[in-house]
C-alpha cells in the first residue's frame, strides 16, 4: 500500500484496485485496499477518485463493503460526460485510485433510534451503502426484520444486489448471521420482471405492506434511503406521511436519507 505523504495528494491515499466487474453499460464495482487505521461505520461514504493532471479528482461515493472487512468496496454508475465516472471506468486491476479517508454520513445505525424493521430503499447504484449495512452485525442486533428494496430500470441493473445475496447466503458467519431476518424485494420500472414499478408506489397502494407483513409504522419500522434526489424527496414525503421524524447523527430518528451524489 503507498499512503504516499506527497502535498498533490493533499492527505489522500493511494490504494490499488482489484476485483473490478463490470455490471452494466451503466455501472461497475470494484474493490481497493484498505488503509492501516482507516475506520468508518457501514452505510457511510468518502471522497474517492483518481488524480487528473497532478490534483486530484474526488466525488463522493458510498462504501458497499461493511465495517469489518479488509478491503473497500464501491459500486459506482458511468456517465459519460461525468469528470471522474467517464475516466473511473476505463480503471484497471493494479490501477490506483485516491481517497480521503474521512467517513462520514447519515445512513448509519447511530442516526435511528431503537425499532424492530428496518427497511432500506434504494434506486439504482443507491445499493451500496446498503450492501454494508446488510453485512453488518449490528443491523441484525438491532433489528428482528430487514427489508431491502432495490428499483431499477432495467433487469441486468438487479444483478449486484443478487450478487450480494449469494454472496451472504455462500458465506457460512454471514448466513448464520443474517438467518432469516433478511428480505430482498427488487423491481424494475422499464423491462419486463416478475416485481415490477417503483417501490414509491408500491407503498402508497399496499404492495410493499403485503410482500413485508404490514405497513409503516413510526412505533416499530425505521427507514433508510439511497437514490437520487426525486426518489429521496418522495420517499421521505411519505415516510413523515406516516408520521415518521427524519434523523440525523446529533438527533436520531425514524428515518434517514444520503444526498451525497455522484456526477
Ligand atoms: P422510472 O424508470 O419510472 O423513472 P434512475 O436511473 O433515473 O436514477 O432511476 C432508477 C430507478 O429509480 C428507476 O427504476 C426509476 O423509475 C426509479 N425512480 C426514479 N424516480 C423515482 C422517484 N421519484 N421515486 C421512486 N422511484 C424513482
Amino acid at each position: 500500500m503507498n499512503q504516499v505523504v506527497d502535498k498533490a495528494l493533499r492527505g489522500m491515499a493511494l490504494l490499488r484496485v482489484s476485483n473490478i466487474r463490470h455490471w452494466t453499460d451503466r455501472t461497475f464495482s470494484f474493490n481497493c485496499e484498505r488503509p492501516q487505521g482507516f475506520r468508518f461505520r457501514s452505510g457511510e461514504f468518502v471522497m474517492i477518485g483518481l488524480m487528473v493532471e497532478g490534483k486530484p479528482l474526488v466525488r463522493a461515493y458510498s462504501i458497499a463493503s461493511p465495517s469489518w472487512d479488509d478491503e473497500l468496496e464501491f459500486y459506482s454508475i458511468k456517465v459519460e460526460d461525468g469528470p471522474l465516472t467517464s475516466r473511473l471506468q476505463h480503471i484497471g486491476e493494479g490501477d490506483e485510485i485516491v481517497l480521503r479517508p474521512k467517513p462520514v454520513g447519515t445512513l448509519v445505525h447511530d442516526a435511528l433510534l431503537p425499532g424492530k424493521r428496518l427497511f432500506l430503499f434504494a434506486t439504482g447504484t443507491g445499493i451500496a451503502p446498503f450492501a454494508s449495512i446488510v453485512r453488518d452485525p449490528e443491523t441484525y442486533e438491532k433489528f428482528d426484520q430487514v427489508v431491502l428494496t432495490h428499483t431499477c430500470r432495467g433487469v441486468a441493473e438487479l444483478d449486484f444486489g443478487h450478487d450480494l445475496m449469494a454472496r451472504i447466503r455462500g458465506d457460512e458467519m454471514l448466513s448464520e448471521m443474517v438467518g432469516d431476518k433478511l428480505r430482498h424485494i427488487c423491481t424494475t420500472t422499464r423491462e419486463a420482471w416478475p416485481d415490477m414499478g417503483r417501490m414509491t408506489d408500491w407503498i402508497r397502494d399496499g404492495r410493499l405492506a403485503a410482500a413485508a407483513g404490514g405497513a409503516l409504522d413510526p412505533a416499530t419500522d425505521r427507514v433508510m434511503i439511497c437514490g437520487s434526489m426525486a426518489m429521496l424527496q418522495e420517499h421521505k414525503a411519505l415516510c413523515e406521511a406516516a408520521g415518521m421524524v427524519e434523523g440525523s447523527n446529533s438527533e436520531p430518528g425514524q428515518f434517514v436519507i444520503e444526498k451525497a451524489f455522484v456526477d
